[in-house]
Order: C-alpha cells, then sequence, then structure tokens
C-alpha cells in the first residue's frame, strides 16, 4: 500500500520513473535502490515491496541487497544524525555515558530516530579525531570533551 501523502506520491512517482528507464538494463537493482535511498532517504518496507512490484526482482533479494550494503539505511534517518565515538580512546574517557544520557534525554536507543524525526542516534568505531576522547558528532559538527552535563546544551542549538 502506497502512501498517501502527496509528497510520498510525487517521491513514488519518481521512483517509478527511474525505474521504466533502468528495468531493461543489466545489473539494475543498485543503481535504482540508490536512486530510491536519495529519493526518501531509506528503503523500507513499502519501498523495497514497490521495487519489487515493479522490477519483478524478488522481495528477498531486495532486502538482501538492502542490508548487505552499509551505505542502504531500513528506517527513516532524523534531520540530525548524532553520532557517539566508542573507540577505545573515547570509551576509557566515558563515551558510554555520554550515549546513556542521550538516549535518556532523545528517550531512543542507539540505532533509533526520535518520534519527531529530528534526532538519529547512532555509536561509531572511531570519529578519528582521538585526541578530543570522548568525541561526539551531530552532522558534521564535532564536539570534542563531552561530558553527560554537555547534552542538553548541545541539543539545544539544533
Ligand atoms: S576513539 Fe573516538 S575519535 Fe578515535
Amino acid at each position: 500500500m502506497l502512501t498517501d501523502t502527496n509528497t510520498g506520491d510525487k517521491k513514488f512517482e519518481k521512483l517509478s520513473e527511474i525505474i521504466s528507464e533502468k528495468r531493461d538494463q543489466q545489473g539494475m537493482l543498485l543503481p535504482i535502490l540508490q536512486e530510491a535511498q536519495n529519493i526518501f532517504g531509506y528503503l523500507d518496507e513499502e519501498i523495497q515491496l514497490y521495487i519489487s512490484e515493479k522490477t519483478g526482482v524478488p522481495l528477498t533479494t531486495i532486502y538482501g541487497v538492502s542490508t548487505f550494503y552499509s551505505q542502504f539505511t531500513l528506517k527513516p534517518k532524523g534531520q540530525y544524525r548524532i553520532e557517539v565515538c566508542l573507540g577505545t580512546a573515547c570509551y576509557v574517557k566515558g563515551a558510554q555515558a555520554i550515549l546513556d544520557e542521550l538516549e535518556k534525554v532523545l528517550k531512543v536507543n542507539v540505532g533509533q530516530t526520535t518520534k519527531d524525526g529530528k534526532f538519529s542516534l547512532n555509536a561509531a568505531r572511531c570519529l578519528g579525531c582521538c585526541g578530543l576522547a570522548p568525541v561526539m558528532k551531530i552532522n558534521d559538527e564535532v564536539f570534542g570533551a563531552v561530558k553527560p552535563s554537555d547534552i542538553k546544551n548541545i541539543l539545544k542549538r539544533y
């Protein structure tokens, strides 16, 4: 069942055009999924089913490809993507407490998006700035030497 919002319909229309263009090309599935990810920002079951119906590719294959490549995400992402580094340098300086505080304040678990779609919370291995540990990022902005008590003020900026 397709989404009934106008924006959603427009997105599916665009996807339909892309599928019509690429359907008969060899190796079309990956480019179609990439375009769908660009249009919607994620590939949920509804989108996967739509692609399956339009291309004739089994849903299990589409699901397999969507989960194999890390470039694809199956759930809507938040407007702001928070990444908390749990790499060694950050971990020993208290990164877990920062993640716990973010889960508490945002009322989500790691890997989830807030109900209003504003923030998604993720853990990362190493953000490449270990000297600033513990580190978190919101989209491209890096915050260093973060303390759990800083979290509310940091989030207020967004
Ligand atoms: S371990 Fe956290 S930035 Fe490298």
